[in-house]
């Protein structure tokens, strides 16, 4: 029926019509606080970004005060390792001392209700900042990768994570993360593939933090995907999940949204946005010129994202973003 017979804005007069109706929902259950992880503070890298970097003896106390009070249910976890400690082949990683092994294992012991999640890739932990082992030619060595990334993901299953989120965009890392952990005793430890992770400009912030800079002249486009590209988000889903994927990471979120959009209506499993650092600070940043509201902007952004498909959402801003979900209700 056309107008002026049918007149949406009815459906918008009074506040509690539109949440009455309103779609989409959004609680603290559905966002994952990423956190960066020290071993010791001060660094030496001191980051421009202003994204928190938690040292080991701060992290407790981190938890205790602001998550677990946040609402949000889980973490997901990076290390950032002093330059003097990374080497071409991401030794660090596979090291008792990798920072993340001793995290899991305390927020594990401190609050166990708190979801673990750990980014697996070997970019914090090599010299050159690429996500895997090189080859002679200085490409990205696939199935050498594979091994690193298959025995780091059980270091972190056996330190107590409930996810490993393997972030590299090998090929076959999902099915090989399986096997290895099926293997050795930990078919219960889920994976949650970066499944649709594209080579985009807006890590850079995270990389400031990670202290992962590329050499002059490398990127990240031999493995990431293209961003002129929707199908291959679809090949690389199906794989995933034929490999065994628990659920599906798709990033930048924000600017994924047709990409999350067409995996919901084509793939059979849950889907999770990651807002990444760049994202973030669009509106961060923005908000501190004054050109948009903090609190608007993000919610904005979350409330998009589920709409077009999330189930779960990584974003910097997830305790804000629960502090104003709480004031709302
Ligand atoms: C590691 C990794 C990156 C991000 C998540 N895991 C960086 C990259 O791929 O270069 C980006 C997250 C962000 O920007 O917030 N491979």
């Amino acid at each position: 029926m056309l107008f002026p017979h049918t007149r949406l804005r009815r459906m918008r007069k009074k506040s509690w019509v539109r949440d009455m109706f309103s779609e989409t929902f959004l609680g603290p259950e559905h966002l994952i606080v990423p956190l960066f992880v020290c071993a010791h503070s001060p660094l030496e890298h001191q980051s421009l970004s202003e994204l928190k970097i938690c040292s080991l003896v701060h992290l407790e106390r981190y938890v205790r005060e602001k998550i677990l009070p946040s609402g949000v249910t889980a973490v997901m976890l990076f290390p950032v390792i002093p330059q003097a400690k990374k080497d071409a082949y991401a030794q660090g990683a596979l090291s008792a001392d990798n920072v993340l092994l001793e995290a899991i294992r305390l927020i594990k012991d401190r609050a166990p209700d708190l979801g673990i999640l750990v980014d697996v890739a070997l970019d914090p932990f090599t010299s050159h900042g690429h996500d895997g082992l090189l080859d002679k030619n200085g490409t990205v060595d696939n199935d050498a990768t594979l091994e690193v990334l298959g025995q780091l993901s059980l270091l972190y299953a056996q330190a107590g994570s409930d996810f490993v989120a393997p972030s590299d965009m090998m090929d076959g890392r999902t099915g090989f993360i399986r096997k290895v952990l099926d293997s050795r005793g930990f078919s219960g430890t889920g994976i949650m593939t970066y499944s649709s992770k594209y080579a985009s400009c807006f890590y850079g912030p995270f990389r400031d933090v990670v202290g992962a800079k590329l050499p002059q002249g490398h990127s990240k486009k031999t493995y990431q995907m293209d961003v002129r590209n929707g199908l291959e988000a679809l090949r690389e889903a199906r794989q995933d999940v034929a490999e065994g994927a628990d659920a599906l990471i798709v990033k930048p979120g924000i600017l994924s949204l047709d990409i999350l959009f067409r995996l919901k209506e084509k793939v059979e499993i849950p889907l999770v946005a990651f807002q990444v650092s760049g994202e973030y600070f669009m509106i961060n940043q923005s908000s501190k010129n004054g050109f948009v509201s903090y609190e608007n902007a993000l919610m904005e952004t979350l409330y998009v994202m589920r709409r077009a498909g999330a189930s779960a959402i990584v974003t910097y801003g997830a305790l804000d973003a629960a502090r104003f979900l709480k004031s709302k209700r």
